[in-house]
C-alpha cells in the first residue's frame, strides 16, 4: 500500500465524537502497552503519528486517523491496565465494545498480543468476542524482535493454541516484520 496521506483526525471519548464518515475502518486492540501505536506507526511509516509511550494506559479514547483519505485506522483504549481504577476500567471497556458492536463500516478487528508472553485471559475473551460476534478479525503477535526465532516459535504455537481459528502474525514496529502481510490482509479486507 501506498500511503500518500496519513492524518490524526481526532481523539474520542464518547459516541457522539466518533468521525462521521461512511469509509471503511480497521481497529487495533489489546491491552494496553502490547504496541498498537508503535504498530500503526509503522504500518504507516510515520513515526510519531500515533503516540507511544512507555507508560500503560496512555490511549484512554478512540483515536481516529485517516488514511489515503480512503479508510480510517481507529486506535482503541487498551484493556487489561492494572493501575487504574475500577470505574475507569468500566469506562475504558464500554468504549471500546460498544465502538466494536456497533459500526457497520468496520472491516476487521487487529488484535494485538505480545509475543514475549502466553495470551492473556483477556486476550483470550476478547477473541472469543470477536468470533462470537462474527466480527473479521485477525492477531498480530508484536515486538517479535526482542524473541529469538526459537522462542518466537513456542510463543506462536502456544497462541494459535490460545486464540483458535484466528490467523496469527508475527510483528516488530522495530524491524517491520510482518509489515506487508498485515498490509495484504488490511487490503484483502478493505476490497471485500
Ligand atoms: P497504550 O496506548 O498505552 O495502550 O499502549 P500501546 O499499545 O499503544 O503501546 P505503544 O505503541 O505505546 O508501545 C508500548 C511500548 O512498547 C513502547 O515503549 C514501544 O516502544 C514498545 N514497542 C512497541 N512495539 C514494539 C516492537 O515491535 N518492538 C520493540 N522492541 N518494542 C516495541
Ligand atoms: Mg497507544
Amino acid at each position: 500500500m501506498k500511503i500518500v496521506s496519513a492524518d490524526f483526525i481526532k481523539s474520542a471519548y464518547s459516541r457522539a465524537h466518533w468521525v462521521d464518515a461512511a469509509l471503511p475502518e480497521i481497529a487495533f486492540l489489546g491491552r494496553s502497552n502490547v504496541g498498537k501505536s508503535s504498530l500503526i506507526n509503522s504500518l504507516l511509516l510515520r513515526r510519531g503519528l500515533a503516540r507511544t509511550s512507555n507508560t500503560p494506559g496512555r490511549t484512554q479514547c478512540i483515536n481516529f486517523f485517516l488514511i489515503n483519505d480512503s479508510f480510517y485506522f481507529v486506535d482503541l483504549p487498551g484493556y487489561g491496565y492494572a493501575k487504574v481504577s475500577k470505574a475507569m476500567r468500566a469506562d475504558w471497556g464500554k468504549m471500546a465494545e460498544e465502538y466494536l458492536a456497533d459500526r457497520p463500516q468496520l472491516d476487521l478487528c487487529v488484535q494485538l498480543i505480545d509475543s514475549r508472553h502466553p495470551p492473556t485471559p483477556l486476550d483470550q475473551q476478547l477473541n472469543e468476542w470477536l468470533i462470537h460476534n462474527r466480527k473479521p478479525h485477525l492477531a498480530v503477535a508484536t515486538k517479535s524482535d526482542k524473541l529469538s526465532n526459537n522462542d518466537l516459535r513456542k510463543s506462536l504455537n502456544a497462541a494459535r493454541k490460545a486464540l483458535v481459528a484466528t490467523t496469527i502474525i508475527p510483528y516488530s514496529a522495530q524491524t517491520g516484520r510482518g509489515r506487508d502481510e498485515l498490509w495484504t490482509e488490511i487490503k484483502k479486507s478493505l476490497n471485500n
